[in-house]
């Protein structure tokens, strides 16, 4: 079957077999019916680039179900299952006046894979409302819970993506949110700005939602209109003593302190100074809008959006001798 609707990225590429799984005791039976397959599993889809067939079942993890499981006076630990979408999920805990996804609104994909990478936006990260998650391991079908500690949270990295990698499927994810006395964060100066234009004050979880969603919708490309995984590449960390080199050569170069001796900057910054932004090849293009995501018009191959990417690293290395690597899953 084709995976071109299964992948925001809308690249056409087949599985040699598929198979959707609604409940974790179907994804159990399908594991232990196929132990000597390859497998393959797929959640939302939204952050990884196909470059050819998958010669594997596929599986993909469609576990739905949302709900409080505890609370008290001050905070609420809500439980979603893998397979719903990650944006309904927040508006969900916005309507109930549960604080804490508010600037993770409108990112794409499932909730299953948001601890993967650790996904962030407008100075949140989930890892600072990550409680647990559950997790079978494809191998044995033993389930295992992670708690935060376990999952070695970073900058868009996890232990899912390092020693855990390809070993578990995440059934659901728990979550705590404030139910009173919310941390706004509207540090991020985009936000203050569509803040301000609506001369909003004291903002609420809906107004800060609201502000990220028309700064996302500004900026980054509906994945059904104009197929892309978000931002390509990560924003790369320097330490502090290199980056101080390339910045007298650069003194433009726009940079955030991360810690003593860390800066990040800003790989979108880097693409469009090398000339990049709004470019197309074939197919195949850098965003107009954020430089940091390459797009998809229509037919373009992974190997062809792939291509873009490693054109894009070289340029950006030769340029200003700094590397930056893929924040999306190569296939
Ligand atoms: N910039 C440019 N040109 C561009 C894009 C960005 O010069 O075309 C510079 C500007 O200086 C801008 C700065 O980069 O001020 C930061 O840009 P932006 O606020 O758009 O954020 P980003 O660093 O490019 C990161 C995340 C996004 C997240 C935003 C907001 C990564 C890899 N990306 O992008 O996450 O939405 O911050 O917090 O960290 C994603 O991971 O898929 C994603 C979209």
């Amino acid at each position: 079957i084709s995976l071109k609707k299964y992948n925001t990225f809308g690249i056409e590429a087949k599985a040699k077999q598929f198979a959707a799984v609604h409940s974790a005791d179907d994804l159990k039976v399908i594991l232990e019916e196929n132990k000597a397959q390859k497998k393959f599993i797929l959640g939302g889809g939204s952050n990884m680039l196909l470059t050819k067939d998958i010669d594997a079942l596929v599986i993909h993890i469609d576990l739905k179900g949302k709900k409080i499981i505890e609370e008290n006076d001050e905070f609420v630990w809500v439980e979603s299952q893998a397979g719903e979408n990650w944006h309904e999920f927040v508006l969900w805990t916005i309507n109930q006046n549960f604080g804490g996804l508010e600037n993770m609104s409108l990112i794409p994909g499932n909730v299953g894979t948001t601890p993967v990478q650790n996904i962030g936006a407008y100075g949140t990260e989930i890892k600072d409302t990550f409680v647990s998650c559950e997790a079978m391991t494809i191998e044995n079908q033993e389930t295992k819970t992670f708690i935060k500690e376990d999952c070695n949270f970073g900058y868009r990295e996890s232990v899912f993506k390092n020693e855990a990698k390809n070993q578990y499927v995440i059934t659901s994810v728990v979550f705590k949110l404030t139910k009173c006395n919310h941390k706004i964060n509207i540090s991020y100066g985009d936000i203050t700005a569509e803040l301000t234009k609506n001369d909003i004050i004291n903002p609420t979880l809906k107004d800060v939602s609201n502000a990220v969603i028309a700064i996302r919708q500004s900026k980054l490309p509906d994945p059904k209109e104009l197929g892309n995984s978000g931002s390509f590449f990560k924003n790369p960390i320097l330490l502090k003593s290199d980056f101080e080199k390339i910045h007298q050569q650069f003194p433009e170069m726009k940079y955030f302190d991360i810690s003593d001796t860390e800066v990040k900057v800003p790989a979108g910054w880097l693409i469009e100074q090398a000339g990049f932004k709004g470019k197309r090849f074939g197919d195949a293009g850098i965003h107009k809008n954020q430089a940091l995501v390459l797009v998809n018009y229509g037919n373009a191959t992974g190997q062809e959006i792939l291509n873009v990417s490693k054109n894009i690293q070289e340029t950006i290395f030769k340029t200003f001798g700094i590397h930056i690597e893929a924040e999306v899953n190569v296939i």
